[in-house]
């Protein structure tokens, strides 16, 4: 069967980066020969993501970017979803669009997952060379805390539960969004959650996550509320 892969970028006030981050998906891809096309989902960012997202698709043609816009800021979660609902592939690249996840470590995913056929294949920074440049010492708690109460409470067998640069197969994706109950960005994490649950098989790439240089995050103190209040209800569910 003939492979191809729908690379999800959600966007927030992107419109920096976007470019960017486009320009180096397509290097990416092209060099590596994987058929391929980007579909942007901005929440109606007021910066001039969505003119910067037309102009792209201009230059670069209506089959390899394709635009999902949605009136206003949903949340993370629901963007995945929105955009896998208009996905051509057999298989869902999900990353973040700041330049945070470096698009080279893509052809190595999909390299990863032929080899041993994996339903999902996650980023991670907490193995091998992978690891975490430019977050400040609260961030980096924040991230190793959440893990580590993760891996303690729900032993997931996988080492990065709340990064968000994988690739999945389509089908298998749809199966784990049907059977996750958190939205916005503690989803990243019940989606692996849930894989072991239904015994899904996880391969592993080391990356390193840089943090942005254009923008600002949008995870704050209600993210991290939200996390902690999603873990205590797998840990009572699963
Ligand atoms: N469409 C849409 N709607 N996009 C959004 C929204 C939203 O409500 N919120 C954020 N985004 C987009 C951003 O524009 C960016 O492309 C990506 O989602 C990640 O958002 P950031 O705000 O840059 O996240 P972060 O860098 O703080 O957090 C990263 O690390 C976390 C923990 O390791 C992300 O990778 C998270 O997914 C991850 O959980
Ligand atoms: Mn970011």
């Amino acid at each position: 069967m003939h492979n191809k892969y729908s690379i999800l970028l959600p966007t927030y006030n992107e419109v920096q980066n976007l470019p960017i981050i486009i320009w180096l998906i397509i290097k990416y891809m092209d060099e590596s020969g994987f058929d391929y096309e980007i579909i942007v989902i901005d929440d109606g960012s007021p910066d001039g993501t969505q003119d910067a997202a037309l102009a792209l698709q201009k230059i670069y043609g209506e089959s390899k970017i394709i635009l999902r816009p949605r009136e206003k800021k949903l949340g993370l979660g629901t963007a995945y979803i929105h955009g896998i609902k208009h996905a051509t592939g057999n298989f869902i690249v999900i990353m973040d669009a700041d330049l945070s996840h470096h698009p080279k470590a893509i052809p190595q995913f999909i390299e990863l997952q032929q080899k041993n056929n994996y339903d999902l294949v996650s980023g991670t920074r907490y193995v091998g060379d992978g690891g975490v440049y430019g977050w400040d010492f609260k961030r980096k708690l924040v991230s190793r805390g959440a893990n580590f109460l993760t891996q303690l409470l729900l032993r997931p067998g996988a080492s990065d539960l709340t990064g968000s640069f994988r690739l999945y197969k389509k089908d298998v994706l749809q199966k784990l969004i049907d059977n996750c109950v958190s939205k916005g960005y503690v989803f990243q994490m019940e989606m692996i959650i849930r894989a072991r649950q239904l015994n899904y098989t996880i391969g592993e790439v080391p990356i390193t996550f840089v943090d942005r240089v254009y923008g600002e995050s949008k995870l704050g103190g209600s993210e991290i509320f939200q996390f902690a209040k999603a873990l205590l209800y797998l840990f009572a569910t699963t």
